[in-house]
């Protein structure tokens, strides 16, 4: 773990987050800009917003593109599942018509893009590995290589995080001092066993699905629990109040300016 390091939650043994801010931009700013993409990243930095959230996932010859959706046709004007297209075949679709004429002709930045943009934009960074079907180790096994690679030691955070217990387990392997996180939906009956088992830092949790008393249980174990996605600010601020560590939101502004 590298000195600076968000150490991993252990009993009795919280770990302290310093440079977490309470709120971060999902999938840059999805709800002011197309989501996953450079417009939307450089969206949330022009809003205030310090931390940003994004996916990815693998395309068929496993280039890391920023992409929520196993299929295409949602946020592109492709169709068809993003392993069975290539990386050069996925950069040449349209993500940002969808949205609104603005963003017209805006790509499926990959992963390395976004990170060169982040990092140009001091902006700390949640990874979210979006495995599609089969492809959770080799999807976390990628994202940790290039990490390892890009990301400097010391400057912006990066907090990597997964549905996929083997996407998280392949970013241990490759990448040990790369801080961890686990999603789930609702709170897992195994998340203190699977928090120590895979080395995780902070757990992340769907807020609708996460009573306060059960929130305010885990802020006194010392758990650092980020909750998505929060678009009121009264709401945001009730979480926060009873413990969370942050809140993911579309709309960065609506929170920040209410603070
Ligand atoms: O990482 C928080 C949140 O993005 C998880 O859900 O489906 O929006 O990727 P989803
Ligand atoms: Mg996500």
């Amino acid at each position: 773990m590298r000195e600076n390091g968000w150490q991993p939650w252990w009993p009795g043994n919280p770990p302290a987050l310093p440079g977490l801010a309470p709120i971060i931009g999902h999938r840059g700013a999805a709800g002011r800009a197309p989501e996953n993409t450079l417009a939307g990243l450089r969206e949330a930095h022009a809003l205030g917003a310090r931390w940003v959230e994004f996916d990815v996932m693998l395309t068929g010859d496993r280039v890391p593109v920023l992409i929520h959706d196993e299929t295409l046709q949602r946020t592109t004007d492709g169709r068809g599942r993003v392993p069975r297209h290539t990386a050069a075949e996925i950069g040449a679709l349209d993500a940002g018509s969808w949205f609104g004429p603005r963003f017209r002709g805006e790509r499926v930045p990959t992963f390395e893009q976004a990170l060169s943009l982040v990092l140009e934009l001091g902006l700390h960074a949640n990874v979210e590995v979006k495995p599609a079907t089969g492809l959770a180790a080799a999807t976390g096994e990628i994202v940790g290589g290039i990490l390892q690679q890009v990301w400097p030691a010391s400057g912006p955070r990066v907090l990597v995080s997964s549905f996929e217990r083997e996407a998280l387990a392949a970013v241990r392997r490759t990448a040990p001092q790369l801080p961890r996180g686990l999603l789930a939906g609702r709170l897992p009956a195994d998340w203190a066993s699977a928090l120590r088992e895979l080395g995780c830092t902070t757990l992340h949790l769907d807020q609708r699905r996460l009573g306060l008393p059960r929130l305010n249980e885990l802020a006194a174990q010392g758990v650092p629990v980020l909750l998505y996605t929060v678009n009121a600010a009264d709401r945001a601020r009730e979480l926060l109040a009873a413990g969370a560590a942050a809140v993911f939101t579309d709309v960065p502004d609506v929170l920040l300016t209410a603070q």
